[in-house]
C-alpha cells in the first residue's frame, strides 16, 4: 500500500495540511480558492470509490492564504471494505505528499449530555471499537498525545464556543444499539461515529499532527429519536455555514 500512496501522492503534488471530509462536510471548503484541477479518487492508485451518500469522490487542491491544502471530499469507512489499509490510504498518500498535519472531520451522534445536534466537538481522544488498527507489526505507537493539545487549542481560539470530547470509533454499518450506547457513556465516550479513530492512528503513525473535528448530527441511539442517513445529511445542511466559517478561519493557520 505505501507504493501506491507514494504514486498517489506523485499525481496530487506537494501540499501541507490534509483534510478529509466527512458525512455533509463537502460543502464546507466549497469558499476556498481552488489550485488545480478536481482528481477522481477513482483514477489515483490504491484508492476506491467512495459508496456512501454525503461523500464526495474526488480529491481538491485548496490555497488556505499560503497554505497548501489537499482535501479528500470523501473517505473509505471500515465498515465498506473491513479493509484497513484502505480506510489509512488518504492519510498515507497525505503525508507522501508532504502534509505534515491532518484535519479529520466527521458526523457522529451526541452521548454527553450537553451535546446536541447542530454542535461541533473538538475530539480531544478516543475509544476505538472496531477492534482493528491500521498498524502491522512490533509498532508499539504511543498513543498519549494522539490528538494535538497545540491544534486543539489553536481551533478554540479561532472558536471558543466549541466543544470538546472523546469520540468513540464504532464499527458500523448499523447504528448503535441502546445498550451500547450506555456502555460507552459509561466507558467514558462523548460522542459516537464511524470514522476517524483508524486514520488518526495511520496520521501520528506518519508523524502527522492530528485534528479531528465533529459535526453532532443527532443524538446516540435511545437517547433521541430513531436513527436515520437522511437525517444526519439534513442536520449537516443545516450547520454547513458554522463548519464552513470554521475552516476559513482555522485552515489559513495551519
Ligand atoms: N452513530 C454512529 N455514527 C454516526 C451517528 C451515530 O449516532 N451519527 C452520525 N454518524
Amino acid at each position: 500500500m505505501l507504493d501506491a500512496a507514494i504514486t498517489a501522492a506523485q499525481e496530487l503534488g506537494p501540499h501541507d495540511v490534509a483534510i478529509v471530509l466527512g458525512s455533509g462536510w463537502t460543502d464546507a471548503i466549497s469558499s476556498f480558492e481552488q489550485a488545480g484541477d478536481d482528481v477522481p479518487v477513482a483514477t489515483l492508485a490504491g484508492f476506491a470509490q467512495p459508496t456512501v451518500a454525503g461523500h464526495g469522490a474526488v480529491v481538491r487542491s485548496l490555497r488556505a492564504g499560503d497554505v497548501r491544502v489537499l482535501a479528500f471530499t470523501g473517505r473509505s469507512h471500515y465498515y465498506e471494505s473491513r479493509d484497513v489499509g484502505l480506510v489509512a490510504h488518504a492519510v498515507r498518500t497525505a503525508a507522501a505528499a508532504g502534509c505534515r498535519t491532518v484535519v479529520l472531520t466527521s458526523a457522529s451522534g451526541g452521548m454527553r449530555d450537553d451535546l446536541a445536534a447542530g454542535d461541533l466537538v473538538i475530539v480531544s481522544d478516543h475509544i476505538n471499537l472496531t477492534g482493528a488498527s491500521p498498524l502491522v507489526g512490533a509498532t508499539f505507537l504511543d498513543l498519549t498525545d494522539l490528538y494535538s493539545a497545540r491544534l486543539r487549542a489553536l481551533c478554540r481560539e479561532v472558536d471558543p464556543s466549541l466543544a470538546e470530547g472523546v469520540y468513540a470509533g464504532y464499527w458500523g454499518p448499523n447504528y448503535e444499539t441502546p445498550a451500547e450506547i450506555r456502555a460507552y457513556r459509561a466507558m467514558g465516550a462523548d460522542i459516537v461515529g464511524m470514522s476517524t479513530v483508524l486514520e488518526a492512528i495511520a496520521a501520528h503513525a506518519e508523524g502527522m499532527e492530528v485534528l479531528a473535528i465533529s459535526l453532532v448530527t443527532n443524538r446516540a441511539a435511545g437517547l433521541g429519536g430513531r436513527l436515520d442517513h437522511a437525517d444526519v445529511l439534513s442536520t449537516a445542511a443545516a450547520s454547513v455555514d458554522r463548519m464552513r466559517a470554521l475552516l476559513e478561519a482555522l485552515l489559513p493557520r495551519l
